[in-house]
């Protein structure tokens, strides 16, 4: 038996003991007396719900204090929100949606008291693949290589894969995504959607609207100022709010260290 198999069972045992499934949504930062319910472990939609992550991207002190200002500024903007439901898009494809996603996701995850959920929103190019020898969801080797260690189980984060029959079409209908946040959200209080690129896909816009706010990640030196203009305002139009974007892949003209004095 494998070591990432032993962890599993033990992470399920452990959630088994600690969850009422279909618990109460508890507050973002609960009190250690109202410890929050672990997220409501598997139920089928199309062919699975959430399955625990195997395997990370990497994640810098300065990636660590980007996300989170971004995870004030969306805070910030969705106070009443519970769970938040965040679309990562960006207008062209390759330019970092998946691992701007993933980062923040991995982010949100050291804090103990939150609950994020990852959901594969692009059928052309999943981001995650499902290994069902060891029951979890594993990134896709097109956004993080694989080494040649066996991916870790990453304890508080959970992704719900794009569906097989989903892949088959082709397309992610507005409404069979609506029932697959239906079914597999309940426990999390932060579900963040990788989306497909908005130039490229033609259900992006409509599934944008069905977020509470949209991010738009933008490779710096690559998109142009028009191509962004024109993403977001597809977005609009379909009638999904577009909360700003991240601009990925920024390069600091000084060394770090410096620019962390100035
Ligand atoms: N900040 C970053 N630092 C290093 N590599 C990155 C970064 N962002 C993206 N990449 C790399 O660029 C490639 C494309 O990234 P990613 O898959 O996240 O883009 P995407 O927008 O999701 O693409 P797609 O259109 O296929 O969904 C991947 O190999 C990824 O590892
Ligand atoms: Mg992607």
């Amino acid at each position: 038996m494998t070591r990432i198999f032993d962890a599993l069972k033990k992470a399920e045992a452990a959630r088994e003991a600690a969850t009422p499934a279909g618990g109460p949504v508890t507050p973002l930062h609960a009190s250690p007396s109202h410890a929050p319910a672990r997220p409501a472990m598997p139920r089928p939609v199309g062919d699975h719900g959430p399955l625990p992550l195997l395997g990370s991207v990497e994640m810098t002190d300065e990636t660590m204090r980007e996300m989170a200002a971004l995870r004030v500024s969306l805070e910030s903007a969705m106070r009443d929100r519970n769970p938040r439901v965040i679309m990562f898009l960006s207008p062209q494809g390759g330019e970092g949606t998946s691992t701007v996603t993933l980062q923040f996701a991995q982010a949100l995850a050291r804090d103990p008291g939150v609950r994020p959920v990852l959901v594969d929103v692009n059928v052309r190019r999943p981001t995650y693949d499902l290994d069902s020898s060891v029951r979890g969801a594993i990134i896709s080797a097109n956004v993080a290589p694989r080494g040649a260690e066996p991916p870790a189980v990453s304890s508080n984060l959970f992704v719900v894969p794009c569906p097989e029959d989903v892949r088959r079409t082709g397309l992610y209908q507005p409404s069979t995504l609506r029932q697959v946040l239906d079914a597999s959200v309940t426990g999390f209080d932060w579900v963040l959607l990788d989306g497909p690129p908005v130039l490229e896909s033609p259900d992006a816009s409509a599934l944008g609207a069905l977020a509470d706010g949209v991010v738009l990640v933008v490779q710096a030196g690559r998109t142009k100022r028009p191509v962004l203009t024109r993403a977001a305002d597809l977005l609009r139009k379909a009638g999904a709010r577009v909360m700003g974007s991240v601009l990925n892949r920024r390069v600091l003209e000084i060394p770090e260290f410096i620019y962390r004095r100035i």
